[in-house]
């Protein structure tokens, strides 16, 4: 991957960053049985944190504290985040605080701690967040006598071995072992007995393993993620009973076999299930899912063309990557109908005729195109050719192009372009650094012979990236914006010497 495709790929993920399947979930937790606690418990908070260097703890951030019973007085609430460093031992006061319903010491630093056997004490836990800390090795057997937990995060750790031990937690809602090194299979596995998961996240493990049938018997889900796993085989069609989802994230595992069972689930938002090696075509009753608006596919083995059933109303997708698949029929003018899409990825279809731009000019709300690997009519590149106009990131990288894209002109939303991998002839035009919101331009890789216009011509632009390596641009390398950040020019034919102002750019790396 060349280093401008390895930027190019951070960037494209700024539109899918509100993807994160936690916020889209709302705990019900009742607050108003913890009080503030008397002078005696609130030494119990003094003599936990007295076991860490704890100088970075912020007593008068209004999340950190104890809190007790209403009624009884006994501690029952602790939370305490980013900001002890140490040890968790297995004698720490923290074990002695059996009343504890609520505890959340997220964000710490128990550097290579393991998590002892003595949480099996706190067995009145109602709330456990360990999110984010150090510990290392496996979850105790001793978890399992927390049977009154609803929440548990594990997630962020290095915590190691096989499925945990939680199958007596029955009232679990929240379960989230997400980034860790937990390994091995599900199956079989009791946690198809917890019937109260709303949420399971168990994405960014080493889990091998196919999908049981019994994921069917978690009904009660809502989110459901299990991607960067080494899943594999078929999703079972008992996936089809899950009515109560809206997340659905599989993405990069070895799945196959054909497109899971899920049109029946009417309250679907969120469909991901890139890269893996699902195969045969797309149910056509997926673009009219009532409230799907994110779906993406990109990177498998899907084939054929799509097709949209006939329906009054148009459907909700916003964000559709299919890029990476092997379609050959028609997928272009169905598409053109999916009105309220703001990001699509077709990249390297594979498609036998040339892809026209204008196509999509009937998708106003588009912010992001990406059709890099595909063959481009180049009529449709030409100012007179319709293209929908609040785009801010376009990538036609590997099109086969020759002439810089006069399209660009009428784009004046535009932020990051890139181009690279083509056989763009000439000079880069006067008029692209008059775009006001320009940030990003990629064309390295091409036949540019040079800049347009005078030695300054860059100097106004609000260009913050600039990469034109292994091009053929000649004389001397034009001023740079002082807001330039990011400049690859390798591989050119550039003359004269590099102004030493250059160390006057301070954002420059
Ligand atoms: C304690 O809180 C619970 C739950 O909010 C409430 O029902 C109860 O009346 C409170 N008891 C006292 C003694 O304040
Ligand atoms: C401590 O927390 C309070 C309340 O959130 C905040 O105003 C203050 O800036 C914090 N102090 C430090 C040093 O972070
Ligand atoms: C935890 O419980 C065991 C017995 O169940 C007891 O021996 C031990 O002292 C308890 N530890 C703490 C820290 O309370
Ligand atoms: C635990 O604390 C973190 C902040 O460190 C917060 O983001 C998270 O929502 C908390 N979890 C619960 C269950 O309150
Ligand atoms: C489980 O909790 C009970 C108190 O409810 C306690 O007596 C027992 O020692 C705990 N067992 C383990 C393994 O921690
Ligand atoms: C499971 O929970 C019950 C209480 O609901 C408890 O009596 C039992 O000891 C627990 N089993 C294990 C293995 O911790
Ligand atoms: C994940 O599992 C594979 C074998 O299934 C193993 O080779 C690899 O080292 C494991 N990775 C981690 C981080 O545990
Ligand atoms: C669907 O859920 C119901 C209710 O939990 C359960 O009885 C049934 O076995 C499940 N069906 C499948 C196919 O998993
Ligand atoms: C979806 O629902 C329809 C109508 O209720 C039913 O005929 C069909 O079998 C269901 N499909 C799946 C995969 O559950
Ligand atoms: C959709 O409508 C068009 C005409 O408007 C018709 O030709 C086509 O057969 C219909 N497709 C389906 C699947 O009903
Ligand atoms: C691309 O399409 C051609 C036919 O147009 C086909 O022979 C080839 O296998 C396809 N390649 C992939 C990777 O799908
Ligand atoms: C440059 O782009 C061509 C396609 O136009 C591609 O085949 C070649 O591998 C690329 N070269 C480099 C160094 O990336």
């Amino acid at each position: 991957m060349s280093e401008s495709r390895l930027h190019l790929h951070f960037l494209s993920l700024i539109l899918l960053c509100c993807v994160s399947p936690s916020s889209f979930f709302d705990l019900n937790i009742d607050y108003s049985s913890y009080v503030v606690c008397g002078p005696h418990q609130t030494q119990a908070l003094t003599e936990f944190m007295n076991e860490f260097d704890s100088s970075q703890c912020n007593l008068s951030d209004p999340f950190n504290g104890v809190w007790c019973d209403n009624s009884t007085g006994a501690v029952t609430m602790l939370r305490l985040r980013a900001c002890l460093s140490g040890t968790l031992k297995p004698y720490s006061s923290l074990f002695r605080l059996h009343h504890l319903r609520f505890l959340n010491l997220s964000h710490n630093n128990f550097i290579s701690s393991s998590l002892p056997f003595e949480f099996g004490n706190l067995s009145r836990l109602e709330v456990l967040s360990l999110k984010k800390n150090r510990f290392v090795g496996q979850v105790p057997s001793s978890f399992n006598n927390l049977s009154l937990l609803s929440y548990l995060s594990l997630s962020r750790n290095k915590l190691t071995g096989s499925f945990p031990l939680v199958w007596n937690l029955t009232k679990l809602s929240f379960l989230s072992l997400y980034s860790n090194y937990f390994s091995g299979t599900l199956n079989p596995n009791r946690l198809f007995e917890l019937h109260h998961l709303r949420y399971l996240d168990l994405s960014e493990n080493n889990f091998s393993s196919s999908l049981p049938s019994e994921f069917g018997n978690l009904n009660k889900l809502e989110i459901l993620s299990l991607s960067s796993n080494d899943f594999f085989g078929q999703v079972p069609p008992t996936i089809s009973n899950l009515t109560l989802l809206t997340n659905l994230n599989l993405e990069a595992n070895q799945l196959t076999g054909s497109f899971p069972l899920v049109q029946n689930l009417t309250m679907l938002s969120v469909i991901v299930l890139n890269d893996n090696q699902i195969s045969g075509t797309i149910p056509s009753s997926l673009f009219t899912m009532p409230s799907l608006s994110i779906l993406n596919l990109h990177g498998n083995h899907l084939t054929c063309s799509i097709e949209f059933p006939n329906s009054s109303t148009p459907s909700r997708l916003e964000y559709l990557h299919l890029g990476q698949n092997h379609f050959e029929g028609k997928i272009i003018e169905p598409i053109s109908k999916l009105i309220n899409l703001k990001v699509l990825d077709l990249s390297f279809l594979n498609t036998s005729y040339p892809i026209d731009v204008s196509c999509f000019s009937s998708l106003k709300s588009l912010m992001q195109l990406d059709l890099s690997g595909n063959s481009i009519s180049p009529a449709s590149l030409h100012t007179n050719s319709d293209i929908p106009t609040n785009l801010k990131i376009l990538l036609l990288q590997g099109c086969r192009i020759s002439e810089f894209p006069n399209i660009l002109k009428n784009l004046e939303k535009l932020e990051i372009i890139a181009f690279s991998d083509n056989r763009i002839k000439g000079k880069i035009p006067e008029w692209l650094w008059k775009l006001p919101s320009l940030t990003t331009v990629f064309v390295s890789n091409n036949s540019i012979t040079g800049f347009e216009g005078p030695v300054d011509v860059l100097v106004n632009s609000s260009l913050k990236n600039l990469a034109i390596g292994i091009n053929c641009f000649e004389g001397e390398i034009p001023i740079l914006p002082f807001s330039i950040n990011v400049f690859e020019a390798s591989n050119n034919r550039f003359t004269g010497s590099i102004s030493l102002s250059i160390c006057n750019y301070r954002s420059l790396t």
